[in-house]
């Protein structure tokens, strides 16, 4: 089973001013650089969270999913070879990347590099302490697509995501666990990512964190609220030299199954989309902004 979202990777236009975003702005720390990548960890045990490299072209180079064991990597690479809208990459092996480990790459239905791995090295970290702004780790992804029929289906067959709930016809969570979700999928134009979040420690984290972004002169995009689907908090900000958005989040639903769960539809109402009714309104330019340009990267794993 995949349990998390390990780390994204991206391929971005200037390295260095890419480092004093992700580093100095949104909190992440540097663990490691190999020259021509740079490699970012939270408040966490993953080798990293986030791994940067310079590139011509801004775009998303990996989605790194985690499972338990070396079995599972197998099973799942299995399942996805049968697929056939999967191209697989690499066959499971020892993991070449920072953090090691053993997993494989495959191209999903709407071109995205994935990996999935298991048995990677854990960092020593100092984890976030009250009132601390910094991130956790990785909450969630969510990726735009043109078929989001087709793209959760692919996700549900030949990886094992569950539908948590969805907004109308357009924007659909799916979980892997209890979270409610590890990563959506919106319907747009076209393919690229929507955003990475970022989990923060609880509510009051939540706003620190926030606050500190607007500190260093960075409107949100969208927020602080919170969202109805899922119950998470939510201020969404865009690295401006890049056009990616991130979000920090804090306090997700968790689904307990036992109880059973049945998908709701939200109504894209600004009532469901915020709770709190303290976001901006969701506008043209917040949805602009949140579908990005189409990922150059799209059935092209990045070259290294
Ligand atoms: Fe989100």
């Amino acid at each position: 089973m995949i349990t998390h979202v390990r780390s994204v990777a991206l391929g971005v236009p200037d390295l260095r001013k890419a480092r004093e975003f992700y580093e100095k702005h949104w909190q992440l720390e540097v663990v490691e650089s190999d020259g021509e990548r740079l490699y970012l960890g939270a408040g966490c045990q993953e080798s990293h969270v986030l791994r940067l490299r310079e590139s011509k072209e801004t775009r998303v180079d990996l989605l790194s999913l985690a499972c338990e064991s070396k079995a599972d990597v197998d099973q799942i690479a299995a399942n996805v070879s049968r697929h056939p809208d999967a191209k697989l990459i690499t066959e499971p092996n020892v993991r070449q990347d920072f953090g090691g480990g053993y997993g494989f790459h495959f191209l999903d239905c709407d071109g995205r590099t994935v990996e999935v791995s298991s048995n990677v090295a854990w960092r020593s970290f100092r984890p976030v302490e009250e009132r601390e702004s910094r991130p956790k780790g990785i909450s969630h992804v969510v990726f735009n697509t043109q078929d989001i029929k087709r793209t959760s289906e692919f996700y549900r067959s030949a990886l094992g995501f569950k539908i948590s709930d969805w907004v109308e016809d357009f924007f659909v969570f799916m979980r892997t666990g209890r979270q409610h979700h590890i990563m959506a999928f919106v319907r747009a134009k076209h393919s690229s990512l929507n955003h990475v979040s970022f989990e923060l420690l609880g509510l009051d984290e939540f706003m620190r964190a926030t606050g500190a972004m607007i500190r260093l002169g960075h409107q949100p995009v969208w927020g602080p609220g919170r969202h109805g689907a899922g119950d998470n908090a939510f201020s969404y900000f865009q690295d401006s030299n890049t056009g990616f958005v991130m979000e920090y989040t804090t306090a997700m639903q968790q689904i307990d199954e036992a109880h059973g769960w049945t998908p709701q539809v939200y109504s894209s109402r600004a009532e469901d989309r915020d709770q709190w009714g303290t976001a901006n309104p969701f506008d043209e330019i917040v949805m602009t902004t949140l579908h990005g340009r189409p990922d150059p990267g799209l059935w092209t794993p990045p070259p290294i």
